[in-house]
């Protein structure tokens, strides 16, 4: 029996399968392609530290000291990774995070040393909110009731921009999803003489599970209560719209949705929404997962990692913050 009769469509007809036949054809009509161009590496740099300290959660990733995250930035400088976004973990923290904004707090002494080091070679992305900093492990300041207070902590997050800003930030990153987040920073680095430090707004964050092994990283315990009062529910995804669309009226230069694999609906929509560059998180979570897994042998971690990173991509990611972003450098070429 002839296939058209079979399917009653009309003759002649497409087959997808024609053009799958060989890698050559696949090559040339696929859609999405991962570039070494949209990868963003996490880093972590720790004071007080002689040694890189491994992350038990996160099997290849570790904490940096200052001369250690040189020479790994140097290196996906030289595998053409285009962006780097720091994480500082201090030797001290308090009830304000202050060590966030001390112009010898350890982001600042590592953005100071890279900037000297790689000009402009590497975009150096600060991640700016205070749950590295503070002894409570909140997003901010507390309020009396043990809530976050948004006003009061917009205040230090402007101090923290600025600082990040003198010390060779080229993007900084608030991630602590506090309401007018974005205009307040915009306008205290204007104000500081920061006009070009672009802000890459974390606009749609999810309180999400996937962040546990990111805590170890940055030795963060939550005291008491979670995130739920700031970070967004994740049953929803009409509301990812309205951080996003204010975070860009408010001035944010890029957006991102976080995390990135469970949020493709959110992804897709937000590029649908808006026309700034949109990047999205694949977390510490996602990445232990397949971490995880393929060191059982029970996945191919790799493929895993390059179908689940071009999946984000094909939602509408222009780049990706990612764990993986050594590993796929050296698969992907420059
Ligand atoms: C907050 C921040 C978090 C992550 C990035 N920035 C943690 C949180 O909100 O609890 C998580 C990143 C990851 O899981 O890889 N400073």
């Amino acid at each position: 029996m002839p296939f058209v009769d079979s399917v009653s469509v009309p003759f002649p007809t497409q087959r997808p399968r024609r053009l799958r036949r060989t890698e050559a054809l696949r090559r040339l009509v696929a859609e999405t392609a991962l570039r070494t161009d949209d990868l963003v590496a996490p880093l972590f740099v720790r004071e007080g530290i002689d040694e890189p300290q491994p992350v038990p959660s996160l099997p290849g990733v570790v904490q940096h000291t200052v001369a250690s995250l040189r020479t790994e930035v140097g290196r996906l400088r030289d595998l053409g990774v285009p962006a780097v976004i720091l994480f500082g973990v201090p030797a001290r923290k308090d009830a304000e995070g202050s060590e966030a904004w001390n112009a010898d707090g350890i982001v600042q002494v590592a953005l100071r040393g890279l900037r000297d080091e790689m000009g402009e070679d590497v975009v150096l992305m600060a991640d700016l909110c205070v749950d590295e900093y503070t002894d409570h492990g909140h997003c901010g300041i507390l309020a009396a009731g043990g809530s976050v207070d948004n006003d009061a902590t917009l205040a230090i997050y402007q101090r923290a921009a600025v600082a990040q800003a003198t010390a060779g930030a080229h993007v900084c990153a608030p991630s602590g999803m506090m309401d007018g987040q974005v205009a307040s920073i915009r306008s205290a680095l204007d104000g500081a003489g920061h006009p070009d430090v672009a802000i890459l707004a974390y606009a749609a964050k999810y309180a999400s599970a996937l962040y546990g092994p990111f805590r170890d990283a940055v030795d963060v315990t939550i005291r008491s209560g979670d995130r739920k009062g700031y970070q967004q529910d994740w049953r929803n995804s009409r509301e990812a719209l309205v951080e996003v669309l204010a975070d860009v009226a408010e001035g944010a230069d890029m957006v991102m949705v976080k995390p990135a694999v469970t949020y493709l609906d959110v992804i897709a929509r937000t590029r649908a929404a808006v026309n700034v560059p949109l990047g999205a998180y694949h977390v510490s979570g996602e990445y232990a997962m397949i971490a995880a897994a393929a060191e059982r042998g029970w996945i191919d971690g790799p493929a895993v990692a390059l179908e689940q990173l071009t999946a984000v991509k094909r939602a509408g990611a222009d780049f990706i913050l990612t764990y993986f972003a050594a590993e796929l450098a050296e698969a992907l070429g420059g």
